[in-house]
């Protein structure tokens, strides 16, 4: 495992991260699945061993994931461990009327904050995230200070933003005109590559930058065929059509297959190594479920060369731009 510094903070990250999402489990709240299906926490628990021995020492999740049950099991197998950096989010939650709301005051930052810090089992979050912060709620100033003040309080190291993914350009540009927070989490990966232009600006400025996504949902390992069905309770049973499915098979078999051959890896560690090629990264966080998910994201990334880099930018303008769009219709 490799490692890079996270911005201009004292953090040294993996470059390989764990995106924990779907460990949370099944979650329907109000009527809108925020899960990924159901998971088995037994497995989770070997995941998140088996990350640790493959070197991962970063570990994404958020209050809303499972409704607090990533976080618990992060917390039940690392706890206080100095040697595991974790990254949690504040902002979704369930409001009175029992459906998904955001809540971005003072108040009930600090109540989330103590809330995550007790389900994690640590006494600092070593980097919290405003989870889809707007600008107005940037503006209002209220979720500034709520994180200043766990910071100066010793309650979270530091703290960013985790930015829309198919806009992410005005709370960027908010945060980095104040010089305020300290990175960004943002969408990247073969298919959407919106973000380049704000992780560029982010990364010349010292913030450390997260690329989530980076599989979109596992489409881009070649796995997923429009044969594939996934269950009701899983946010891709909507969003992944059989033509969508199709489309993008498409391209990755006529396009992008011939270069995960000719570099002898995956076509999964071909698109995990193509945002490792940009610099400003400082990890990438493929959802991980299982141990064989970590050995799969782990083994076989290679350093592509600047003209391959290239061809893989440009394809993004070339043909990758009807399945964005397709994507960004179904929000
Ligand atoms: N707003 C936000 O802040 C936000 C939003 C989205 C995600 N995130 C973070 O980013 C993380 C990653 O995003 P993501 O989970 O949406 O996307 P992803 O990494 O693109 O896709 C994850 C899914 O792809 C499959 N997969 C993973 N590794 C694979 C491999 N090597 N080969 C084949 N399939 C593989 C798994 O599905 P199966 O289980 O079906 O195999 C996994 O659940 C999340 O866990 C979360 O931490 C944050």
């Amino acid at each position: 495992m490799n490692y890079r510094k996270f911005g201009n903070t004292d953090l040294t990250v993996s470059e390989i991260g764990f995106g924990a999402w779907a460990i949370g489990g099944t979650a329907n709240v109000g009527g809108v699945e925020i899960g990924w299906g159901p998971s088995d926490d037994e497995v989770s628990v070997q995941a998140l061993n088996a990350a640790l021995d493959a070197g991962i020492n970063f570990y994404d999740t958020a209050d809303f994931y499972g409704l607090g049950h990533s976080e618990k099991l992060i917390g039940e197998v690392f706890g206080n461990r100095k040697d595991v950096l974790i990254a949690t989010k504040v902002g979704q939650k369930v409001g009175t009327d029992g459906k998904p709301t955001v809540d971005y005051s003072k108040e009930y930052l600090i109540e989330a904050c103590e809330n995550s810090l007790r389900r994690l089992k640590r006494d600092v979050i070593d980097y919290y995230q405003l989870h889809v912060a707007r600008v107005q709620h940037l503006e209002d100033g209220a979720c500034i200070e709520a994180m200043e003040t766990l910071k100066e309080q010793g309650k979270i190291r530091y703290w960013g933003s985790s930015l829309i993914t198919f806009s992410p350009s005005p709370e960027a540009e908010f945060l980095m005109q104040k010089h305020q927070g300290n990175g960004f989490q943002l969408v990247l990966n073969l298919i959407n590559q919106l973000a380049v232009p704000e992780m560029e600006n982010a990364g010349s400025q010292g913030y450390g930058i997260i690329a989530r996504m980076p599989l979109q949902f596992g489409l881009l390992s070649g796995k997923i065929t429009p044969e594939s069905t996934f269950s009701q309770d899983d946010h891709r049973s909507y969003r992944l059509t059989p033509e969508l499915i199709r489309n993008t098979l498409e391209i990755l078999n006529s396009k992008v297959l011939p270069m995960a051959k000719a570099y002898e890896t995956s076509l999964s560690a071909l698109a995990l190594s193509f945002i490792l090629g940009f610099k400003e990264i400082s990890t990438v966080i493929p959802g991980i479920r299982t141990p064989r998910h970590v050995e799969l994201n782990t083994q076989g990334l290679v350093q592509l060369s600047k003209a391959d880099h290239q061809y893989l930018r440009e394809l993004y303008q070339s043909d990758w731009q009807q399945i964005m769009q397709a994507m960004q219709a179904k929000g």
